[in-house]
């Protein structure tokens, strides 16, 4: 984790089935710092694990962040810990907002799609859109109504929003077909969170139908193979360190960083926070990460150190 706050609990809510939202306040009055649209935190659990969760309390609501946690079924102990045992009073270590996510707030229409809990940053990103006056447009999709968090909350935006129930619609709802009637026409950005089945059908979708405004943040990393031509040893030059070290196959980029002394910022190590984003000086990096778009990819100015590794012989990284 990198900057860490003390909070406590002030509130906990049932906010729809299996979902709960947590109201959390700074410890002796220290003011939490600022966030914008799309941020998250990061929860130190006290039993070990660390869990991100998206920011859903509009920017500029001093004093407090506010998250939503779906108990997952198939929790790892992280989800289903907080719904069971976290209590209002109780101090949680978190980590300040990062954003991965980032809104951009003078486009000239804007399409939210939610999945599930994915409401969550959008939600925060159209309460920013309507302070600004800026129109946009929302498509939410859950399972059922009882499953569905926040729906007042989204009504009261004032925006269209188009509610798709899988239960009372027979079925997922028609995605192409939702996005193709929102052409990308007068610089639409397009933002979506949700399942990764959805998410992946959502980035496919957007590049077929050619709308490069498409945004998307995942909670749940993709298992990312290393391309065929990574190399399996290389050298890391760390300009800042005025070190030159050797990645062997045995290790990962991360290992040999810490090996030498390297101490870049982490959190999930699973290349979904972006807390160890480094800038790449000269080399080309293997990205195996879930949160750079595809076209940071291809520019290779900075990487995901805890997960990527290299297609270069060498690769000079501001460290
Ligand atoms: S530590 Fe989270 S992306 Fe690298």
């Amino acid at each position: 984790m990198t900057t860490t706050l003390n909070a406590y609990v002030h509130a906990l809510r049932f906010e729809a089935e299996d979902i709960t939202s947590i109201e959390l306040r700074p410890v002796d009055g220290v003011a939490f710092p600022p966030f914008d649209a799309g941020s998250h935190i990061d929860l130190q659990l006290p039993n070990g694990l660390l869990r991100r969760y998206s920011l859903v309390n509009p920017p500029g609501d001093p004093g407090r962040y506010l998250v939503a946690v779906l108990k997952d079924r198939a929790s790892r102990g992280g989800s289903r810990w907080l719904h069971e045992n976290l209590r209002i009073g109780m101090r949680l270590t978190i980590s300040a907002p990062r954003n991965n996510f980032k809104l951009h707030e003078d486009a000239a229409h804007t399409v939210l799609v939610a999945g599930g809990i994915g409401i969550t940053p959008l939600l925060c990103m159209g309460r920013r859109l309507q302070q600004l006056g800026r129109p946009f447009e929302l498509l939410v999709f859950a399972r059922s109504r009882k499953s569905a968090a926040f729906v007042a909350e989204v009504e009261a935006l004032g925006a269209p929003v188009l509610w798709h129930f899988d239960t009372e619609q027979g079925g997922p709802p028609d995605l192409k077909a939702l996005l193709a009637a929102r052409p990308a026409q007068h610089g639409t950005h397009y933002y979506a969170c949700g399942p990764g089945v959805m998410l992946d059908s959502f980035e496919k979708l957007c590049a077929e139908l050619g709308y490069t405004n498409a945004h998307l943040e995942r909670f749940t990393a993709v298992e990312v193979a290393a391309a065929t031509d990574a190399r399996q040893s290389y050298t890391v030059e760390l300009k800042r360190m005025g070190k030159v070290i050797t990645v062997t196959p045995a290790q990962t980029l991360l290992e040999a960083l810490r090996a030498c002394g390297a101490d870049p910022a982490t959190s999930c190590e699973e290349g979904i926070c972006g807390s160890c984003e480094t800038a790449v000086l000269e080399g080309t990096p293997d990205h195996r990460d879930s949160v750079l778009s595809a076209a940071e990819h291809a520019a290779n100015k900075v990487m995901m150190v805890c997960v990527s590794g290299c297609k270069s012989d060498r690769l000079v990284l501001d460290m």
